[in-house]
């Protein structure tokens, strides 16, 4: 049977070495842990207030959050783990690691990535399709996978509207809006900034 969800207002009460151990353990990068756990983040940001909302009703399965560089897409992305972080199987994924994955060697990864409670897959577009568009057909495997199952997963990706439609197709296009919120960040970068 499918792990109870949590919603975001029961988040765990771990203090911040625990949080960053769990962030660690699914592989949240150290950059992103420490902005998770300093806990300045600015909810107001179209990015973070998606991944609240989306956190919050469970409505659906996957969350897309697309847009330019330096929009807090990942940020917000990791921000979903924090809240599911305590009882969940998290795996924070970059799509570029995912493409190297070989479907025999990686076979532990695969799974994880196939069959975790919530998935994180970063930078979607990052990636090299490989031989024969390895990457497609591994992906539509992830996202077919995880639509039948009804596995949270939030993608990041710089690919928005048709371009997100003409790299990975209908079929993954199709899944995504039916199961899923397609958001689009139109903000200004963050990078760089002193205050946000
Ligand atoms: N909600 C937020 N509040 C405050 N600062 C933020 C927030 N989100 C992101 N930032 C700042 O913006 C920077 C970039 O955020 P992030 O890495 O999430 O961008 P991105 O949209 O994933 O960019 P890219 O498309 O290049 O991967 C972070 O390192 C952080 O300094
Ligand atoms: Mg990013």
């Amino acid at each position: 049977m499918a792990p109870k969800k949590k919603k975001a207002k029961d988040t765990p009460q771990l203090d911040n070495e625990q949080r960053f151990d769990k962030l660690e353990y699914a592989r949240v990068p150290k950059r992103v842990r420490r902005l998770l756990v300093e806990g300045k983040l600015d909810m107001s940001k179209h990015a973070m207030n998606a991944a609240r909302r989306w956190t919050e009703n469970e409505e659906h399965t996957f969350l897309v959050l697309a847009g330019g560089v330096g929009t807090g897409k990942t940020i917000a992305a990791a921000w979903t783990i924090e809240q599911a972080c305590e009882h969940h199987d998290i795996c924070f994924m970059p799509a570029p690691q995912l493409a190297g994955f070989s479907r025999y060697g990686d076979s532990d990864e695969l799974r994880w990535v196939l069959c975790c409670d919530l998935l994180v897959l970063d930078d979607l577009g990052m990636e090299h399709l490989g031989e024969r568009g390895y990457f497609l057909s591994l992906f539509d495997e992830v996202v077919e996978e995880r639509y039948e199952n009804e596995r949270r997963t939030v993608i990041t990706t710089n690919f928005t509207g048709e371009h997100f439609v003409n790299r990975y197709g209908q079929r993954v296009a199709d899944r995504l809006r039916e199961a899923g919120l397609f958001i689009e960040i139109a903000e200004e970068s963050m990078r760089g900034k002193e205050d946000f």
